[in-house]
């Protein structure tokens, strides 16, 4: 949502809208070494955020704390605005059980910087096996929604290939329309098209275009920041696990507030 289009709020009063997806005072350690320094971090309905920032950074650790793939050591993540992950009760906040978090990640789709895909299964089945094996879908129904959302990614015409025979461009629409086929509620996608020779990069982002002018909220971690710029509407810079900026981008790209922003800025271009 852009500025202008977004719901207006009742003056010095809080958001009427409540984020899809959000991270409260998020922290994360490894070792001694603070990598999430209470993070606060949201998405609304519908939006694009992009998400820049050094190497290091924080950026994939959030996205996997809010993926649910590794547990917060403090703070909490809210999908519709409730608590996921955890649960809080006397004692503090509990991390869930297996069996209920899987089911909250199926809310969350993830892609990766590498695909990701299994290299035993042909295309079809890399994308069918969350239906059939987490969902319980049939195989039949499986495959027509499968090749729905490979046409999407203008995949379907290779549904019998292996990974090994696809280009790294291909094999990440795929693994796009393995997430998608799951109908998650949001999209977070770390560094999608880092991975891949220039030439390749392209057939990526226009299907990651294309899904957000279908209204998919997403969560991109990239530095295409002329993607950023053209279908993000917002864009956050981390740095050293703290977000030092976030502004829709006309703002972010040319009149940033931070230095730190200034410096990122000056390094990418
Ligand atoms: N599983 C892990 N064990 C130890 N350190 C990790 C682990 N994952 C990430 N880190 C460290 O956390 C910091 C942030 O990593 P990451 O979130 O991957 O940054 P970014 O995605 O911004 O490059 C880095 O210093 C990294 O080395
Ligand atoms: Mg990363």
């Amino acid at each position: 949502m852009n500025e202008s289009a977004a719901i207006p709020r009742p003056t010095g009063g809080p958001a009427v809208t409540t984020p899809l997806l959000q991270t409260v005072g998020l922290r994360k350690s490894y070792g001694t070494q603070v990598v999430l320094d209470r993070v606060d971090f949201g998405i609304d309905a519908g939006a694009v955020k992009a998400v820049l920032g050094p190497s290091g950074s924080g950026k994939s650790t959030m996205l996997r704390l809010m993926a649910l793939l590794e547990p917060a050591d403090d703070g909490s993540i809210l999908l519709h605005g409730r608590e996921i992950g955890t649960e809080s009760g006397r004692a503090g906040a509990a991390r869930l059980p297996e069996r209920r978090l899987a089911r909250q990640r199926a809310e969350i789709g993830m892609v990766f910087q590498r695909f990701n895909l299994f290299a035993h299964l042909d295309v079809l089945h890399n994308v069918t096996l969350g239906l059939t094996a987490v969902r319980h879908v049939g195989k039949a129904e499986a495959a027509q929604r499968a090749q729905a959302m490979l046409e999407r990614v203008g995949m379907a015409d290779r549904m019998r290939h292996y990974p090994s025979e696809l280009s790294g461009g291909q094999q990440q629409r795929v693994a796009i329309a393995r997430a998608l086929v799951l109908e998650p509620s949001v999209m977070l996608f770390d560094e999608p098209t880092s991975a891949l020779d220039p030439e390749l990069v392209n057939e990526v982002l226009v299907v990651m275009e294309d899904l957000a002018a279908q209204g998919m909220t997403m969560i991109v971690v990239t530095h295409e920041t002329g993607f950023a710029r053209r279908v993000a509407h917002e864009v956050a810079l981390f740095h050293s696990g703290v977000i030092v900026e976030q502004a829709p981008p006309e703002r972010f790209f040319t009149q940033p507030e931070h230095e730190r922003t200034r410096a990122f800025l000056a390094h990418v271009h």
